[in-house]
């Protein structure tokens, strides 16, 4: 099975930050996920680099457009390196191959005689690169995301008959029984998508005649393609549209297309009608997570309160930072962060729950089995409650995309352990009981050895970590694979007895 998942292809006009890494981190934790579940994936992430608001960038620093791309664009690569995020692809739209998509889809559109010319004059904000209605518009006449006064232009340009589409729309949006089902999440915004459709939809530009920097038109050089047109179709460029067939039936219809709320609408109505128009596959999710603030307040360049993805790893180590940045809000609604937000969590989740368990596991087995696994039969009862905590509510959660609660029933498993070790009171039967305590330790092992590979999605090089410590046998990876197919625990164990485990030293030293 195949599964296809993106990211939104960022603007270069401005730095990576919290924003961008956060739906990121969401893609490769999915991505990696689906991988542990033996699907072939294909995880797509780049950059959106045409446009007004590229080439006015560009021109406010003295640089080039193609200048400004290449130098922001590798900060992009950079942070997700950083970020260990393990995309397949990383897309530029200033590449070839991309022109060549372009040229092909639009070219498609105008044969079928869904383009035509037309005059038009409306609102325009840069910010967002789109035309407003002024119903859209807020209270002060300004675009309700920059909270700018978009600018009166007029110009013939090219228009798509988006119009034609909107019953097609709507039946694949609303209908979960259509074979080209569209489900777009979470449901109160599949609403709001369904009650503007329903309202009517108007023809949209896809051309302009004023801006260079862009693909041209293949059938009218004088214009170049529209900003998010040109954008939107790297989801088809980078499986191999047009050239290479086997791959783009590989892995279309995408299965995931992943962003915020704030371009769902281009996403949920105008490329489906896109590839609709070129006969070419729908995506089969459109999720739109939230929008956060940072203690209270947008996050802007301007005001200053940009966090950014370095910031966020010198303070908390990279698998941490990822961790924190998609369990701290609710996964699908708007929520706000904090640094003392993310730092309470760190301590809680990671210092105390996981940092706990494998630290005094570790000590109690070399105390008094000289750091080796004791010889001694299974627990199963605590291996299976583990198991029983995960199986119910982390798969489910993960594969909803609700990040946060597979990562809470994470923590149950490792609380459940806790409070186990609690209640066998170790350090009492080493003095009475070392048989007891050698069937208590093995268990402890066998269990985060299972949080170890819930974990690893999330946190792979901590989870990687943690599997050697433990002594576990074989690579994580691998391991996994076999156990989310068959969910069956190896008869010796993951950690088998005899094995030497690892002094972990402090894995999330408290931060105070
Ligand atoms: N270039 C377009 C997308 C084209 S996709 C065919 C664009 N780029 S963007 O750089 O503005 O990125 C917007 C996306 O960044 C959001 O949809 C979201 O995924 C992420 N975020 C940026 N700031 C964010 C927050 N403050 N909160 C949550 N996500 C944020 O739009």
């Amino acid at each position: 099975m195949k599964f296809y998942i993106t990211t939104p292809i960022y603007y270069v006009n401005d730095i990576p930050h919290i924003g961008h890494s956060y739906t990121t981190i969401a893609a490769d934790i999915m991505a990696r996920w689906k991988r542990l579940n033996n699907f072939d994936v294909y995880f797509l992430t780049g950059t959106d680099e045409h446009g007004a608001k590229i080439a006015e960038a560009a021109k406010a620093k003295d640089k080039k457009p193609q200048e400004l791309c290449d130098e922001m664009s590798t900060k992009f690569r950079e942070a997700w390196k950083l970020l260990n995020i393990s995309n397949d692809d990383f897309i530029r739209t200033t590449e070839q191959r991309h022109f060549i998509a372009v040229e092909n889809i639009v070219q498609t559109l105008f044969d079928k005689g869904l383009i035509f010319k037309k005059k038009y004059e409306g609102m325009y904000c840069i910010g967002c690169e789109r035309f407003f209605a002024k119903k859209d518009l807020d209270e002060n006449g300004c675009c309700p995301f920059h909270k700018t006064k978009p600018i009166l232009q007029s110009e013939e340009n090219y228009f798509f008959k988006l119009s034609s589409f909107q019953d097609a729309l709507l039946e694949r949006i609303t209908d979960v029984n259509h074979k080209e089902y569209i489900d777009i999440q979470p449901e109160e915004r599949r609403n709001e998508i369904v009650g503007k459709l329903k309202l009517g939809l108007e023809d949209v530009s896809f051309s302009r005649s004023a801006i260079e920097w862009g693909i041209p038109l293949p059938f009218d050089k004088s214009q170049t393609v529209y900003v998010w047109v040109d954008a939107l179709i790297n989801y088809i460029t980078a499986v191999g549209y047009p050239s290479d067939e086997p791959k783009f039936k590989k892995y279309c219809p995408t299965d995931v297309h992943l962003m915020a709320k704030d371009i769902l609408w281009f996403h949920s109505v105008i490329w489906p009608a896109i590839l609709m128009g070129a006969q070419l596959p729908l995506p089969k999710t459109i999720y739109s997570h939230g929008f956060f603030t940072l203690n209270g307040n947008k996050m802007s360049k301007s005001l200053g309160n940009v966090i950014s993805p370095q910031e966020l790893v010198e303070n908390y180590g990279v698998d941490a930072a990822r961790y924190l940045a998609v369990t701290l809000i609710p996964f699908g609604p708007d929520g706000d962060i904090s640094w003392q937000g993310l730092t309470l969590k760190y301590n809680t989740d990671l210092a105390n729950n996981l940092g706990n368990l494998i630290s005094r596991t570790l000590k109690m087995t070399e105390k008094n089995f000289n750091l080796k696994i004791p010889q001694a039969v299974l627990n199963l009862e605590l291996v299976k409650n583990v198991e029983k905590n995960l199986k119910e509510t982390f798969a489910y959660n993960m594969d909803n995309l609700q990040l946060h609660k597979a990562a809470e029933s994470l923590q149950d498993a490792i609380t459940l352990v806790n409070v186990q070790i609690e209640t066998d009171a170790p350090w009492k039967l080493a003095k009475t009981d070392k048989n007891k305590l050698a069937i208590c330790i093995y268990s402890y092992l066998q269990a985060i050895d299972i949080i170890a590979m819930h974990l690893f999605s999330f946190m792979p090089s901590i989870a990687e970590k943690i599997w050697q410590i433990t002594g576990a046998s074989g690579n994580i990876t691998d391991v996994a694979k076999k156990y989310f197919t068959n969910g069956m625990l190896p008869k010796d164990g993951f950690s088998v007895s005899g094995a030497d485990l690892q002094i972990p030293g402090i894995l999330f030293p408290r931060i105070f």
